[in-house]
C-alpha cells in the first residue's frame, strides 16, 4: 500500500493548468483526484501521460465524473474523497466566449465556486481551498503594475464572474474561518495551452505556416498586452498558497509585458522571418520582409466587445511571503512552445531551423 502524504482534489485537472498541478502534486507524494466532466469525446488527453486503469488498487491518480453546475456531484465528491486541500480550477475560461454564453460563464465560473464552497464549509472537514482568481479581474486598469490592492475593473462576462468569486471566497474565509486562497494570476501558457489563446494560435499558426500546412494566421487586437508567464511555474504558487500558516490572496505574475505584436515578430523571428506591418485596423497585414509573403491578416470575429488593453503584474507579495518568483520569461516561454511545436510534428527544431 501507498504511503500519500496527503489528497488534493482538482477541479479542472483536464486543463492546462489542472495537469501541471496534477503533476506536481504527484511528484510531491500526493494521492491527486480529479474531477472530470462527461463528454462525447475524450477530454483527458492532457493527463494521459499519469492516467491509470480504474481497476488498479491504490491509484496515485483518482477521476470522478462531476461538473461545477452540479452541487450534489461536487457534495458526493468531496465527501467520499475528504480531500486535504481543494483546487477550484474549472472554468469556461475563454475571455471572448464569454461574452457569446455569458449566463453559462457565470453559472459555472461564479456560482459553481459558491456551490463548490458549500460542498467544502457543509463537509466539516478543515479542507484547504484554493481558488484560481485572474488579472482580467483588472479589467480596464486603474493602476499600473497591478497588485492585491489595485481595485477590480472587470469588462467581460468571465471576468465579472471571476470577481464574484474571488469576493466569495473572502467572505466564506471571514465568515466560516476556512482556509481559503485567491491567485491572482496573469496570462500563463505552455504547449498544453487551449489552441483558441494566442499564444498558442500564434506559435502552432506560424510554425504550420512554415511547414506549409496553413496559408495564413488570422488575429484581433495586436495592440493589447500582456504579462506572459509559464503554467508550470505558475502551478507551483498555487501549492505554496496553500501551505502557508494563514490564507491569504497573491498576485502571480512575470513583471513584464508585450504586445500581441511583439508575440508575433518574436514568434516569426524565431522561424526566419521577418515581420513588417502594413494598413490600418481591420485592412493591417503583417507579411515576411525578406520573401514579401503575407503571413497575418485580422478578422474581426476575434475583437471582443471590450477589451482588456494592458496587464503587468507587481507580485512582489509573492516573493517575500511565498518565495515564489517566476523562473520562465516572455522569449523563453515562447521559444520553448515553438520548440515543443515542432516536437509535436516529429521535427526537431534546431536541425530544422539551421
Ligand atoms: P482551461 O485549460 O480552459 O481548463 C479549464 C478546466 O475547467 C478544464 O479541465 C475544463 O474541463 C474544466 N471545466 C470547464 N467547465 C467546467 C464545469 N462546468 N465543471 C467542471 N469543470 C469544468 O483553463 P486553464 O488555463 O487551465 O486555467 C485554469 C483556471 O485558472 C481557470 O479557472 C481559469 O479561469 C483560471 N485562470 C487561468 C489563467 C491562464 O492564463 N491560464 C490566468 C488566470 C486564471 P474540460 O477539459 O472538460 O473542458
Ligand atoms: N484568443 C485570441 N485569439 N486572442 C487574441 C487574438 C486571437 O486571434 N488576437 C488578438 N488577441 C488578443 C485578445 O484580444 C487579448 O487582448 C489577448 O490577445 C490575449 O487573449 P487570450 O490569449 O485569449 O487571453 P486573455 O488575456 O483574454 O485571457 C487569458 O488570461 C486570463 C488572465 O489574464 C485566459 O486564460 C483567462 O482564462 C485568464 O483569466
Amino acid at each position: 500500500m501507498t504511503r500519500y502524504i496527503k489528497k488534493a482534489l482538482i477541479i479542472g485537472i483536464t486543463g492546462q493548468d489542472g495537469s501541471y498541478l496534477a503533476d506536481f502534486l504527484i511528484e510531491k507524494g500526493y494521492q491527486v483526484h480529479g474531477i472530470i466532466r462527461r463528454s462525447s469525446s475524450f477530454n483527458t488527453g492532457r493527463i494521459e501521460h499519469i492516467y491509470q486503469d480504474p481497476h488498479e488498487e491504490d491509484k496515485k491518480l483518482v477521476l470522478h465524473y462531476g461538473d461545477l453546475s452540479d452541487g450534489s456531484s461536487l457534495h458526493n465528491i468531496i465527501k467520499n474523497v475528504s480531500p486535504d486541500e481543494v483546487y477550484n480550477l474549472g472554468a469556461q475560461s475563454h475571455v471572448r466566449v464569454s461574452f457569446d454564453i455569458p449566463e453559462y460563464t457565470v453559472d459555472v465560473d461564479a456560482l459553481g465556486t459558491l456551490r463548490l464552497l458549500n460542498a467544502v464549509k457543509d463537509s466539516g472537514l478543515p479542507i484547504r481551498f484554493y481558488q484560481a482568481g485572474s488579472s482580467e479581474m483588472f479589467g480596464k486598469v486603474l493602476e499600473t503594475p497591478q497588485k492585491e490592492t489595485t481595485p477590480f475593473n472587470p469588462q467581460s462576462p468571465y471576468a465579472c464572474a471571476k470577481v464574484f468569486s474571488h469576493f466569495i471566497c473572502k467572505n466564506y474565509r471571514d465568515s466560516y474561518k476556512m482556509f481559503i486562497a485567491n491567485g491572482i494570476l496573469f496570462n500563463h501558457e505552455s504547449p498544453r495551452r487551449g489552441k483558441t489563446f494566442v499564444t498558442k494560435k500564434v506559435t502552432e499558426g506560424l510554425v504550420n505556416i512554415l511547414l506549409g500546412k496553413q496559408e495564413i494566421l488570422y488575429l484581433g487586437n495586436l495592440d493589447s498586452k500582456r504579462d506572459w508567464g509559464y503554467a508550470k511555474d505558475y502551478v507551483e504558487a498555487m501549492w505554496f498558497m496553500l501551505q502557508q500558516d494563514m490564507p491569504d490572496d497573491y498576485v502571480i505574475a512575470t513583471g513584464e509585458t508585450h504586445s500581441v505584436r511583439e508575440l508575433v515578430e518574436y514568434t516569426a523571428s524565431l522561424l526566419g522571418y521577418e515581420i513588417e506591418w502594413k494598413g490600418n485596423g481591420l485592412e493591417e497585414i503583417g507579411f515576411d520582409k525578406k520573401s514579401g509573403r503575407e503571413l497575418i491578416a485580422i478578422d474581426s470575429k476575434y475583437y471582443r466587445p471590450a477589451e482588456v488593453d494592458l496587464l503587468l503584474g507587481d507580485a512582489t507579495k509573492a516573493k517575500e511571503k511565498l518565495g515564489w518568483e517566476t523562473k520562465t520569461k516572455f522569449k523563453d516561454l515562447i521559444l520553448l512552445m515553438v520548440q515543443e511545436e515542432f516536437k509535436e510534428k516529429g521535427l526537431d527544431f534546431n536541425e530544422y531551423i539551421k
